[in-house]
């Protein structure tokens, strides 16, 4: 029995998907770009505001152009990027005036916590397909508004990396990043107070 024969379902999906850095040339189906978005799409937002944009990028010097801005200046961080075979920009829209109205009173933006979970469900289907992503929170914001043509006054907060591993599958690329205890993370109760499992 493997790691994953444990878990079915949802908590294999969950369990399975990671950040890929490592990216193999085969294009990604256009099939699969559809059903990742609409998994975005059904993604819950506060006040069902949806304050989301996805641009995909496939032109290969657009995307080498925009791999460049992930990098920062004489970093080594996200070189990785230069070689996934698309990306993924998501541009934040004005959420409608109930969720800024929420927002504003609850000193939350709702918009952020909404394009964090509409990412994640775009993760865990393009996962379920067998292929791989990668958040990308740091790059050169202003430059890559230009660059993708996005109206001034809205924001590309996140971009995602998507493809396949360079040979395999995913699962045998697969790297476990580390993760805090659940007794670390969750109480009963009360903050602090253990959980029991
Ligand atoms: C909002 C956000 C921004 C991130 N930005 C980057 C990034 O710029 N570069 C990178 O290599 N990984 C980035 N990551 C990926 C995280 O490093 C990764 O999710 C974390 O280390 C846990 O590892 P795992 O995704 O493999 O489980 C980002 C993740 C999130 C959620």
């Amino acid at each position: 029995m493997d790691e994953y024969s444990r878990k079915t379902g949802f908590a294999e999906l969950a369990d399975r998907r990671f950040s890929l850095r490592r990216y193999g040339a085969k294009p990604v189906p256009a099939e699969a770009f559809a059903q990742c978005l609409e998994a975005a799409r059904r993604a819950p937002s506060a006040c069902n505001s949806q304050p989301w944009h996805f641009i995909v990028v496939q032109d290969p010097e657009r995307r080498r152009e925009l791999a460049e801005l992930t990098v920062p200046p004489g970093g080594v961080m996200n070189g990785f990027v230069a070689d996934s075979p698309a990306l993924v920009a998501i541009v934040a829209e004005r959420p409608n005036i109930a969720s800024q109205i929420g927002a504003a009173l609850k000193n939350k933006p709702f918009y952020l916590i909404d394009i964090g979970i509409a990412a994640e469900h775009f993760c865990l289907q393009a996962t379920d397909l067998g292929l791989g992503t990668c958040m990308i929170g740091w790059f050169a914001e202003k430059k890559t508004r230009h660059l993708l043509g996005i109206p001034s006054g809205k924001r590309p907060v996140l971009l995602i990396t998507l493809g396949y591993p360079p040979e395999g599958s995913l699962r045998d690329a697969e790297k476990h990043s580390r993760r805090k205890d659940l007794h670390a993370i969750a109480s009963a109760e009360r903050y602090g107070n253990p959980v029991q499992y």
